[in-house]
């Protein structure tokens, strides 16, 4: 092996970290090893730039706990969690996009009838969502399952309500793949600003805001499952979404009503969203060939 000199470090080092059995570990570390000496040639960082960033680094990892994952939201802030779910949901096109499930999913919600409320008492404007599942052919699919869950009308999630079973419910499509879903409008929120991440956009002139939206999960037997927004049209961070997560066909109006008979059967006795918007679901056989 020849000796080291700064232009030949970065051959050096690709293939000391070829030398690894499994073949996408060598891929990945190989790409990791030639991308990181691209970024420091680039950047040509001083020591003390580069400890202030194994110290940012550092201090990231010590924010995470059950709860908190502070390694996931800057992945979401840089992009990077939405590109890995597009490289992984290449769907047909016609199918509902999929996006990231962030950090706020809880499993086992309670179920929900057709039609029934998930929202209880939590604060909001009353929302209906009504729509249908279907295939790429337009077929309805029946007893698909629909996994709910966002902020209340103040913009918060269970978990920052400590609460439980709050702002989330799982519903069937009916036999012809219709569906009603009764809630209250989430609002825009802000990702948390108090750890390493925050400090970083506190430096910038970046929105750390999201726009207002419901997340889904949608699954049927047979079909490539989907997790996805659907995000309030006209809300103003609907352009500047800081994880990006804003696909144009996941935009969808809120079509705010007076008092009157909502498509659940209830009568409000003040304005609510009128919410339309139908799930397209691919085979799975078509999907995996797509993969
Ligand atoms: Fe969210």
């Amino acid at each position: 092996m020849p000796y080291v000199t700064e232009a030949n470090l970065t051959d050096l080092a690709v293939e000391r970290w070829s030398d690894i059995p499994d073949p996408r570990l060598r891929q990945v570390m190989r790409a990791a090893i030639k991308h990181l000496h691209a970024f420091v040639r680039e950047v040509e960082p001083t020591p003390a730039e580069w400890f202030a960033a194994i110290d940012w680094l550092t201090r990231t990892g010590q924010m995470c706990d059950a709860k908190r994952q502070e390694f996931i939201l800057a992945s979401d802030v840089m992009g990077v969690s939405m590109l890995v779910d597009a490289i992984n949901n290449r769907l047909a096109s016609g199918a509902t996009p999929s996006t990231v499930e962030g950090p706020f999913h809880i499993p086992n919600s309670d179920e929900f009838a057709d039609g029934q409320s998930m929202s209880k008492d939590a604060p909001g404007i009353p929302c209906v969502i009504t729509g249908t599942v279907r295939d790429l052919d337009g077929k309805p699919v029946g007893g698909a399952l629909l996994d709910l869950w966002q902020t209340d009308g103040e913009g918060l999630y269970e978990a920052q309500r400590d609460r439980d079973q709050y702002m989330r419910g799982v519903y069937h499509s009916n036999p012809d793949g219709t569906f009603t879903v009764r809630t209250v409008a989430p609002i825009g929120y802000t990702i948390p600003m108090d750890g390493p991440v925050g400090e970083l956009m506190n430096r910038t002139n970046i929105s750390h805001m999201r726009p207002a939206h419901i997340h889904f999960h949608v699954a049927a037997p047979g079909y490539k499952p989907v997790i996805t927004h659907l995000f309030q049209k006209g809300d103003q961070y609907i352009e500047t979404d800081v994880v990006f997560g804003v696909k144009e066909p996941l935009i969808v109006e809120f079509h705010k009503k007076g008092p009157g008979k909502a498509p659940n059967g209830e009568t409000m006795s003040g304005p609510w969203y009128d919410v339309k918007y139908d799930f397209v679901l691919q085979k799975a056989t078509s999907a995996q060939k797509a993969a």
